[in-house]
């Protein structure tokens, strides 16, 4: 338990994260890599470069010095936190080296007014929460393995068959190469593609959304084509392996009676394939909605199966919007006041992914026709950032 103590010290040093900013974990992580040159590989590159990890993880740490004495605050952060973690197979001895650095670049960057008493606040406070993060990964881990077709760390799985839904997308469909049982999922979860050094000069792990409801046969995921790992993975063919993590992630279709709206702009559209796969499956008789966002005609790649899901389910509609072609169902961006009427604003649950701007706006003119912000749920396909409210 931590002490009355540690908390006051930690929440009085609060404002000094807020005075120093982002900066501070920017640092954090250059000093964590000179001494540890192999988490390179552990973390996304571009979000270093992007500043949007040093971001999310100020974020964290800035919530936790305020909140510290107010956990149930911050369980749902810990909670999809904890889902990425497990999602790129971190270890509890990381914890150590993690917890090193921080602690150090605290001290380097506050000076003198971070004391021996302060210091060992923020030690007790970082071991509390890494203890909490640790246990509750390892329940993950566990879960992940011990279901039917489960499974811990990677397995390598070849790709049957490859298509091309657009010119920049292209879906996977994988199978297990042990010729083993496959684990269930639930919708809107992802899972991690382990790619090594040898391929792209530095080891690179990236997440990629479930694209088709669960079954027994293959997983599917669908990739635009865009940096370097997903541009190697559009070079791949059938008969080439890559390897996997197992599925995780928190941003998960709520199985309850109440309408469901899945909107999505672009690639953001794979989590709702596989949301409205298992919505047309198990809960026909639920009504749903299908709101979609794209550039051009051509960009879009799973018309025809949205339709063909759709069909099973009693009330469903779907509205697409074109931003550059007049043939779309509805022209320019997308606009939820056209269609307010025909949408469940006041019991429905709404789903949310594509681009962070799109989402922010969707938010808004969803919140202004009446959705109360706890019956919205987004992915982003980057370290977590809040939507305002
Ligand atoms: C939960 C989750 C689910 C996801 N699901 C999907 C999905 O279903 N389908 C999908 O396609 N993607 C999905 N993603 C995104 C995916 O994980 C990758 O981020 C995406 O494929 C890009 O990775 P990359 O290695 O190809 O590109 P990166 O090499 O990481 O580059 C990303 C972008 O940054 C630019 N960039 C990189 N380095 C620099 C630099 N130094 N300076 C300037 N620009 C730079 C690149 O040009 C590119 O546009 C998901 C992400 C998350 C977190
Ligand atoms: C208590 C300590 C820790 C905190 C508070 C923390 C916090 C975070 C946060 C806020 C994110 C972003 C989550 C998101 O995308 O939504 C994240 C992602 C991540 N964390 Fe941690 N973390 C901790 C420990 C660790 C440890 C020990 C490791 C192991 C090296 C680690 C590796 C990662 C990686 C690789 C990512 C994904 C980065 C990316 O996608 O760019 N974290 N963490």
């Amino acid at each position: 338990m931590l002490t009355n103590n540690t908390i006051a010290l930690v929440k009085q040093s609060a404002p000094l994260l807020a005075q120093v900013g982002p900066e501070i974990t920017t640092r954090f992580y250059q000093r964590m890599f000179n001494q540890h040159p192999e988490l390179k590989g552990v973390f996304n590159q571009s979000h270093q470069t992007s500043g949007k990890q040093p971001l999310a993880l100020f974020g964290a740490l800035a919530a936790y010095a305020n909140y510290i004495d107010q956990p149930e605050i911050l369980s749902e952060a810990i909670l999809r936190i904890n889902h990425k973690h497990v999602s790129l197979g971190i270890s509890p001895e990381q914890y150590d080296i993690v917890g090193h650095h921080l602690i150090a670049t605290l001290k380097a960057e506050f000076g003198d007014v971070f004391t021996d008493e302060i210091e060992q606040a923020w030690l007790n406070a970082y071991q509390f929460l890494a203890d909490l993060f640790i246990t509750a990964e390892h329940g993950l881990y566990q879960t992940a393995q011990q279901q039917h077709g489960g499974w811990q760390g990677l397995r390598e799985f070849v790709i049957e068959k490859v298509v091309s839904n657009t010119e920049h997308i292209k879906s996977f469909y994988l199978k297990p190469l042990d010729g083993k049982a496959l684990p269930s999922y639930q919708a809107g979860q992802f899972v991690s593609v382990f790619v090594p050094e040898e391929i792209i000069g530095v080891q690179q792990i990236r997440q990629y959304s479930l694209s088709v409801a669960p079954n027994p046969t293959y997983f599917r995921i669908s990739v635009k084509s865009d940096g370097s790992v997903s541009q190697y993975l559009h070079t791949l063919s059938v008969g080439d392996t890559i390897k996997l993590t197992p599925p995780s992630g928190d941003f998960v279709r709520h199985n309850t009676k109440a309408a469901k709206v899945y909107i999505s702009a672009g690639v953001g559209i794979t989590p709702m394939l596989c949301m409205l796969g298992v919505h047309s499956q198990y809960t026909p008789d639920v009504e749903a909605h299908f709101l979609h966002a794209n550039k051009t005609q051509s960009d879009l790649g799973f018309t025809a199966e949205v339709h063909q899901l759709g069909q099973s389910i009693q009330h469903f509609s779907t509205t697409t919007w074109l931003e550059s072609d007049p043939k779309g169902t509805a022209s320019g961006l997308m606009d939820i006041h056209a269609i307010k009427e025909t949408l469940p604003t006041e019991q429905g649950e709404f789903y949310l992914c594509g681009p962070l701007a799109f989402m922010t706006f969707i938010k808004g003119q969803l919140q202004d026709v009446g959705v109360n912000p706890e019956r919205i749920f987004y992915e982003i396909f980057g370290p977590h950032e809040n939507l305002p409210n």
